[in-house]
């Protein structure tokens, strides 16, 4: 048993490096001055940290995810299984990519560094507040599909809703665009559209 032990954990410590990082991505938001960008000098701290977080539905967020909005949604107000707002997983995004907030307007700053420059996210990475142009989000994935596949595979759900990182890893440059699998002949529509 232990011997078993020690050899996994040997694999583990070997297994090559993978484009599976934030570090080198675009969100790698270290000393990006042409955005007028705060260099924290530490890659998570732009969205993640260690202590006191904004809230509790978001791994250790460290923005703000009160005052966005409002934000008009894809579908009107009456669509069954539609939130009314856009839920905490997706507005953690849209605390950078609806270009209303500083990208360096972080609540819990690393040690040492000054106040934030204010610059904000411009140009075609720009969702606005009006997501009714977007694929629609925090929105139930059907329970009794017929147009969708049961269970899919690739895509990830939070609370049985599409968020906008179901399609999308803040983490990995992997398939491009951030997307959590390859959308190759639409393979990432195909994992929960049967079409
Ligand atoms: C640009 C913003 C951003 C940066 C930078 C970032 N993250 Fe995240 N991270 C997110 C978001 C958004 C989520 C929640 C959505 C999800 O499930 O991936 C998340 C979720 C996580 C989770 C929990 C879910 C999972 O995928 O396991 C961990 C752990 C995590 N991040 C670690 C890190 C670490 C470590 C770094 C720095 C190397 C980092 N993140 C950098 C945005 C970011
Ligand atoms: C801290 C601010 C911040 C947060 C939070 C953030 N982003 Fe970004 N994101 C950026 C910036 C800045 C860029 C553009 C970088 C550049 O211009 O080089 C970007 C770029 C992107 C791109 C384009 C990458 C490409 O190569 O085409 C996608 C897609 C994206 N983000 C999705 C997301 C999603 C989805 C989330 C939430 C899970 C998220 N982002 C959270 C700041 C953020
Ligand atoms: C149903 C899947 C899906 C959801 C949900 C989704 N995206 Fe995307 N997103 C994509 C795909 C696929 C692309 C790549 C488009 C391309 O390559 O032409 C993309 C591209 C982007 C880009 C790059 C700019 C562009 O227009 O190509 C940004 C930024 C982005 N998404 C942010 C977000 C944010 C923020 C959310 C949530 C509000 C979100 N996405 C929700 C699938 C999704
Ligand atoms: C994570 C699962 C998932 C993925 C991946 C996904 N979708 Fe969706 N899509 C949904 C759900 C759920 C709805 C909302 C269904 C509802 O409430 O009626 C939806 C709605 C739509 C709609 C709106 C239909 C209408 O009634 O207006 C279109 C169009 C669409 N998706 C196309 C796409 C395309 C194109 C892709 C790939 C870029 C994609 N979807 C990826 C789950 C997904």
């Amino acid at each position: 048993m232990k011997r078993i032990f020690i050899f996994l954990a040997a694999a583990a410590v070997s297994a090559p490096i993978s484009a599976q990082t934030t570090v080198g991505s675009d969100h790698d938001l270290r000393g990006k001055i042409g955005q007028q960008i705060q260099d924290y000098g530490q890659v998570c701290a732009y969205c993640h940290t260690p202590h006191k977080a904004t809230t509790k539905n978001v791994a250790l967020w460290n923005r703000a995810l009160t005052g966005l909005g409002p934000y008009t949604m894809y579908y009107p107000t009456t669509h069954a299984g539609q939130s009314a707002t856009p839920q905490p997983a997706s507005l953690a995004c849209l605390s950078c990519h609806d270009g209303t907030v500083a990208l360096d307007l972080i609540v819990n700053k690393p040690s040492g560094s000054g106040n934030s420059l204010g610059g904000k996210m411009t140009g075609s990475y720009v969702l606005s507040t009006d997501l009714s142009d977007d694929h629609p989000i925090s929105v139930d994935y059907p329970n009794a599909p017929t147009d969708f596949n049961p269970s899919p595979v690739g895509p990830k759900l939070y609370s049985n809703k599409v968020e906008c990182a179901s399609c999308h890893n803040p983490h990995s440059s992997q398939y491009g665009s951030f997307l959590r699998m390859s959308n190759t002949g639409s393979a990432l529509c195909l994992a929960c559209h049967k079409k």
